[in-house]
């Protein structure tokens, strides 16, 4: 045993392999991130067989090397922490499979870390001294990325952290629609840093995209929500105007194009990018991103981003005043968007509310935040079973009724 604070984290939830090494909980040793995207792009999504089979190539190579960057040995370890769920359940097996092996060997505890939590702890670490974990106020969590839109009241009692849900989506992810949108006009997979980098060259209020008021379904009540994401609370139970649906967006984003003839246009400039062997990278200036798609479609991009980044705003925010929460925490891949970025800090600056978001490196799926996520529990010696397995839809923290406190 290292006896110096030291948690390897292992994630293979979806399309990444990482492993990383954390002190306590904030100082991050090492990060390394093994990315099956170009595996996954010519399907313009992620293959659950195809993922499974390159996180079994990867783990060995990617946790060897985090030990290498972070400078120690499996000797100096003090516990093993993994991604437990929610995610692709073969993805899953294979991070758990290889912890409990090395824990064993090893005799270290293994620690089971929701994904979610995860993302949370993304910005927490970077928030907390070293070894001290001092967080007295509730924080309202906004976690958005290509499986999730989900906001909880997050808040720490001693060691260890309580998550409530206050609401999700009933459909598709924000990161979702992100990336089915960049498919739609053939852009690379995964779309949301596309839309990002083409967004800021294009009129935003050219199409007026709305979102509808989300209705409590009496019919729904105690059936979960229509989507793939994490099994938490019927969608009943929980306060609609916390509720987020992406998927109407998408297909008005689809009717738009069809309407206006852009699809083939948008396709073929693409496809002259994405040609077999090309390396292609989202645009970088407003010349190339017209080389890319013509101004109408720059605009559609720009218009979708805008309509989306401000329902997750409203939503948040509304939640956070609801919890009477001065912290708002964003996190997971979408949290990545310049737009996004901007625009939480400009309200939360506007509302006296903090908000935080991970470093750039550490907004989409790595292994530092499931590292970070276990340090708590580990000082708490809460430590998975034996028969720790994969857990496809697993749920974070309870559910609020009605979104009340
Ligand atoms: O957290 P993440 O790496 O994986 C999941 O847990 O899903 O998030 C990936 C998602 C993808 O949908 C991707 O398109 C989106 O995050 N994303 C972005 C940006 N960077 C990644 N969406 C909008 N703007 C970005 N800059
Ligand atoms: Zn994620």
């Amino acid at each position: 045993m290292g006896g110096s604070g030291f948690i390897l984290g292992i994630e293979s939830s979806c399309d990444e392999t990482a492993a990383a090494v954390v002190e306590r909980g904030t100082r991050t040793l090492s990060s390394v991130v093994a990315s099956q995207i170009k595996t996954h792009a010519r399907y313009g999504g992620v293959v659950p067989e195809l993922a499974s089979r390159e996180h079994l190539r990867a783990i060995v190579p990617v946790v060897r090397a985090a030990l290498a960057e972070a400078g120690i040995t499996l000797a100096d370890l003090d516990a093993i922490a993994v991604t437990a769920g929610p995610g692709l359940a073969g993805a899953l097996l294979v991070g758990i499979t290889y912890a409990k092996a090395l824990a064993a060997a090893l005799e270290l505890p293994l620690i089971a870390v929701n994904h979610l939590e995860g993302h949370i702890h993304a910005v927490l670490m970077k928030e907390l001294p070293l070894g001290r974990s001092s967080f007295n106020e509730a924080a309202l969590a906004l976690v958005v990325s290509g499986g999730h839109t989900h906001l909880y009241r997050a808040r720490q009692e001693k060691e260890a952290w309580n998550y409530r849900l206050m609401g999700r989506t009933v459909d598709d992810a924000a990161g979702e629609a992100f990336d089915k949108v960049a498919k739609l006009l053939g852009f690379g997979y995964p779309g949301g840093p596309w839309i990002d980098a083409l967004a800021r060259y294009g009129n935003p209020k050219a199409v007026p995209f709305s979102f509808a008021q989300i209705k409590q379904k009496v019919h729904l009540g105690g059936k979960p929500p229509r989507t793939k994401a994490a099994r938490t609370a019927p969608i009943a139970n929980l306060d609609p105007r916390f509720m987020f649906s992406f998927s109407g967006i998408k297909t008005a984003v689809l009717r738009y194009v069809e309407l206006h003839g852009l699809r083939d246009e948008a396709r073929l400039r693409a496809a002259r990018l994405f040609a077999p062997g090309a390396e292609a990278r989202p645009p970088q200036s407003k010349e190339e991103a017209l080389e890319l798609c013509p101004q109408n479609v720059i605009d559609l991009v720009s218009s979708f981003q805008c309509a989306v980044v401000g329902d997750l705003m409203k939503k948040s925010f509304a939640a956070a005043e609801s919890l009477g929460a001065r912290r708002l925490l964003v996190t997971g891949g979408v949290a990545a968007n310049r737009e996004l970025r901007a625009r939480f800090s400009a309200e939360g600056a506007r509302r006296g509310v903090r908000v935080d978001f991970p470093t750039l490196a550490m907004s989409t799926d790595n292994a530092a935040m499931i590292a970070a996520a276990a340090w708590g529990r580990f000082q708490a010696g809460e430590f998975a079973a034996e028969s720790l397995s994969a857990d496809p839809s697993l749920a974070l923290g309870t559910s609020c009724p009605g979104g009340r406190r």
